[in-house]
Formats: C-alpha cells, structure tokens, sequence
C-alpha cells in the first residue's frame, strides 16, 4: 500500500503525501503551489481557463491531453505529468505556441490565455491531425474567450501547432516515458484513514474489497460530474474512490460482433471504435462536452450517473448494449436499459460497481441512425436525444429499438413506436402513421430551461420520421459544418442541428 501519489512536473517526480479526497488539481496548483498562472473562471468544466496538459502513456506512447483542472482531483494525477501554462517556457524563450499567440494577437485581457495555449499545447503535440481551422476550432471547442475573438487564435494555432513537434517536451519526451512506466507500480494507494481517504485501488479485487467495506464512498472515473459536486453543490465526499489505475479497467476491444469498452475508457479512448462501430455514433461521441471533457469523462460514468440526459445511454440502449456489474459477491450482465429504473434509481446494489458494457455491431440488415438535440453544437446538454435501430427485410421493419434521453426521468425505449413499426416500409411514409401516433403517448416530458415539453414531444415524432427518411435512402441536409470539413458519414447526425 502506498500513502501518496507521484506524478511528474517539469521533469521531477513530485510526491503528494497530503491528499485530501476531494482537492483539485487547481486549488493544488494556485493555493499550494502558488502557480497562479493558470487561471479559475467558471469552476465546471466549462470555460477552459483552467486547462492543463495531461502527459499519460497510452499503448506505450506519450500522450498529452487537455483537462480541466477545475474538476480533475489531486489524487488523479498518480502516475501522470502534468504541464501548465508555466513549464512550457525555456528561459526567456517562448514555446512555439505561445509565441504565435503573442505575434498574432491571440489575446487582450489575458484571462482565457493560459487556457488555450495548453489546449493548443496538446493540439501541437497531437499525431495525424489535419492542418485546417475545422481541426483547430474542434480542439478548441472547451476554451471560451470573451474579448478577443476567435479569429487570431485560430491563426496562432494554425501557424504553430501542424508542424512536426519539436521542444523541450519532445527532446525529453523518450525520458520521461520510462519515468512515467516506472511510477505506474501496481501498488494500491490509500491516503487517509477509515473515516476520510482517497483511495486508488491498482486491481480489480482491491476495488471490490475496498468499496466492500467502504459501500458509502464516492467512485470516481473521470471526475467531470462528481467534480461539479465538489465546486457548485459543495458536497463533503469523505471517501473517494479513484477508478483510474485499476489494471484492464479502461479496456477497449473490438470484435466483428462488437465492441467492449471498460468502465473507465474514456470517450476519447473510445471515439475511434465507436465510430468503426457506426459513423453516426462517432459523430455524436464528438459532440459529448469538449477535448478537455472527452480526455477525463468515461461511458462508464455517463451510464453510472443515471442522468435522463446523458448522451451515451440511448445510443447504446438503441444499439442493444449490454452492461457488466461486480462486486465481491461476483459479477452479473444485465441489457442497459434495466440498470435504468427510475429517476436517480439505478439497478445497483450495494457496493457494487460498473466494469464495462458490450456494445453490439449493427447487422448488415440493421440501420442505426442517432440526432443530439441541443441549443449550441459544440459543449452543450441535449434538449432532446435520440437514437432509432431499424431490422430491415427490403424496404420492410421487421424489428425496431428507439430510445430518447431528454423525454422521461430515465433514458426510455419507445416501446409503443416500436411495435407500430413492425410491418411498416421505409420508403412509404403513409405507413409510418401509427408508429409517428404512439411516440406521442410513449412519453411524457417535462418542460424546463433547455426545452419545453411541447418542443420535445414534437422533435422526438419529428426525429423518428427523419430518422425512417433515412433508411428509406434519403440523402441528409448538410446545415452545419458546410465547407468544413466533417468526419465521414456523419452527415445525419449534423443535418438534425
Ligand atoms: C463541461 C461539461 C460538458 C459535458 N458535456 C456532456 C455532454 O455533452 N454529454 C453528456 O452526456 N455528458 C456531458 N457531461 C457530463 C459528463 O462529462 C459525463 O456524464 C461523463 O460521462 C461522466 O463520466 P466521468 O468518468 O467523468 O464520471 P464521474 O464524474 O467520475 O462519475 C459520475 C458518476 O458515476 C459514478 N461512477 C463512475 N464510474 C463508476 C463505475 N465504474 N461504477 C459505478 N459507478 C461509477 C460516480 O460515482 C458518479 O456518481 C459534461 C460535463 C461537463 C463538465
Ligand atoms: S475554470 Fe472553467 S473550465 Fe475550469
Ligand atoms: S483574452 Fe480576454 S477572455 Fe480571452
């Protein structure tokens, strides 16, 4: 057992033996570090003025991330690097991005500044991204600035971050991979005692023991919604449990049937299987929160939180997923949709925790279609979610799933929809008449500041009627990235905006 965590900064090996549960790495970094260079603006996750670069070892290569610092906890570091806006300088010698910044006039008050140079950083270091302002304002989609305005940013980044990556970060980059495999040792970390610790379990095992007999402490995968409880609703979490290090946990594995992702894959970790998986998911897992969100934020968590309105749940109940569950009273697979079972009430017991879910492919004789419905494109919570898989005999349903987040206090299957489908053909709409009827009375939603219940109901029938032009053949409306480029086959997700 070890009683600290480790991580590196500016090429040291810096070891925290005082972890309170509930510390994040900016209040670490401004408050007892003195690093106030970077900064505290909307304290959820929101703004990107917090951003930091997170330098992990992924399939045995350097990979640096943005995350946001606000809500990432101190404990979360184990076994990382992390840089902020003030490693990145070389004596009085700018990095490349930061120099960009200042020739191109990429910043007036300064405030966001930190931010986006850090996004930038890890765009500069990215491998395989294509120099255009659709890559650039894609990664910058979690940085907000509100004085300067895009434009020279964009320019900034587009000057300085496509070519070959070549500072301080990459001369040492061979060096601080092997600092980085050695930290990682396998050990259990708990730093604490029994009333109040956090605690990061190396196995499997340790987990189910630990959370065993502490059922009352707090898991955490990637912290971008337990972190918001700890900066807005102020919660006191006496114990937390960090995900992160548990060996096998943050699997992703594809098979032709399909794809099993671990509970603490990330979305970004995942985005590429998913989008093999269907290019309609794909484009949806792009639009889940930013970079900064999509680095931390697992599918595990999306589920675990129970939210009515997370993105993930409906695709993946459409799509027939199953999810697995452990304890250390054993392990069980239950279909998605059942771990749901009321508002803020999920199937799951007592110290029992979320190891993965299988997700399974589309047959060839299966459609999958998915639409986000939400005010802004990028960063946002949907209004409405919904996602349709139509069995196809020809042009006939023999077999439907729909679910929609965003309509009832859980995502919910259309059952009523469903079974009106059954016989109807997709290119003959008079025949979609009761299906369109029935999604009516499958739910009953609620009105709040991102929608009214009438605008819902009225898009979950306007959804589903996009979604059977669809499989009749219908080509989709490009309306939002038009002369962008957009990843491929993601034209139906875009053309609901
Ligand atoms: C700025 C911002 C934008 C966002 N945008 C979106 C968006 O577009 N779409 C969307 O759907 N969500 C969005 N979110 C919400 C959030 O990012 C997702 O819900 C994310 O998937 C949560 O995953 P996490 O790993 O961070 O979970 P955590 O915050 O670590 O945990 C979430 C919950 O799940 C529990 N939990 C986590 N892992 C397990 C497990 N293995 N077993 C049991 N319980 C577990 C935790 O105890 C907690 O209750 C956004 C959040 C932020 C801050
Ligand atoms: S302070 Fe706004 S994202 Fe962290
Ligand atoms: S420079 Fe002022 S907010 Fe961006």
């Amino acid at each position: 057992m070890r009683e600290s965590i480790r991580f590196l900064r500016k090429g040291e090996v810096v070891e925290v033996s005082d972890v309170a549960p509930t510390a994040t790495v900016l209040d670490y970094l401004r408050l007892t570090c003195g690093a106030t260079g970077t900064k505290e603006g909307c304290a959820e996750g929101d703004c990107g003025a917090c951003t930091v670069a997170i330098g992990r070892l992924i399939d045995g290569k350097l990979v640096y991330q943005p995350v946001n610092s606000c809500i990432q906890l101190l404990g979360q570091l184990d076994g990382a690097e992390l840089v902020t806006v003030e490693d990145l300088a070389q004596d009085d010698r700018l990095h490349p991005v930061q120099q960009a910044m200042a020739d191109l006039h990429g910043s007036q008050c300064g405030f966001c500044t930190p931010g986006f140079i850090m996004t930038l950083f890890c765009l500069y270091h990215a491998e395989g991204q294509s120099k255009s302002r659709a890559t650039v304002t894609e990664w910058l989609a979690g940085n907000l600035c509100r004085c300067t305005g895009y434009r020279p940013i964009v320019e900034a980044a587009l000057q300085a971050c496509f070519d070959e990556a070549d500072d301080a970060f990459t001369w040492r980059g061979r060096d601080t991979a092997a600092r980085l495999a050695q930290l990682d040792d396998g050990r259990d970390v708990l730093i604490g005692d029994g009333e109040s610790f956090f605690a990061s379990p190396a196995s499997l095992e340790g987990l189910g023991a630990l959370y065993g007999q502490h059922p009352d402490a707090t898991l955490v995968a990637g912290a971008t919604d337990v972190g918001l409880w700890i900066t807005k609703h102020l919660k006191s979490l006496p114990k937390v449990i960090w995900l992160g290090r548990i060996a096998g946990l943050d699997r992703v594995e594809e098979t032709a049937s399909g794809v099993l992702v671990g509970a603490t894959a990330t979305f970004a970790a995942c985005e590429a299987a998913m989008t093999r998986l269907s290019p309609d998911l794909g484009a949806l897992w792009k639009r889940i929160g930013s970079r900064q969100v999509r680095a931390s934020g697992t599918v595990g968590g999306n589920i675990a939180n129970g939210s009515p309105i997370g993105d993930s749940p409906p695709a993946l109940i459409a799509l027939g997923a199953t999810l697995e569950l452990q304890s250390h009273h054993g392990d069980r697979t239950l279909p998605l949709e059942d771990f749901f079972i009321d508002y803020g009430r999920q199937d799951r017991g007592a110290g029992e925790f979320v190891t993965g879910l299988f997700v399974p492919r589309p047959a060839a004789d299966q459609v999958f279609r998915c639409y986000k419905i939400s005010k802004r494109f990028d960063q946002d919570i949907s209004a409405v979610m919904g996602a349709f898989l139509f069995t196809l005999e020809g042009a006939r349903i023999t077999a439907a799933r729909i679910a929609f987040g965003g309509m009832a206090g859980t995502p919910k299957r259309a059952i009523g929809a469903e079974a009106a489908l059954v016989g109807a053909t997709v290119e003959d709409p008079a025949t979609w008449t009761e299906a369109l009827k029935a999604i009516q009375s499958d739910y009953t939603p609620l009105s709040d500041m991102r929608a009214s219940a009438e605008y819902r109901a009225e898009t979950a029938r306007a959804l589903l009627a996009k979604a059977l032009m669809e499989a009749g053949g219908t080509e989709a409306a490009q309306l939002r990235l038009r002369g962008a480029e957009k990843p491929a086959g993601s034209s139906t997700l875009e053309a609901a905006e």
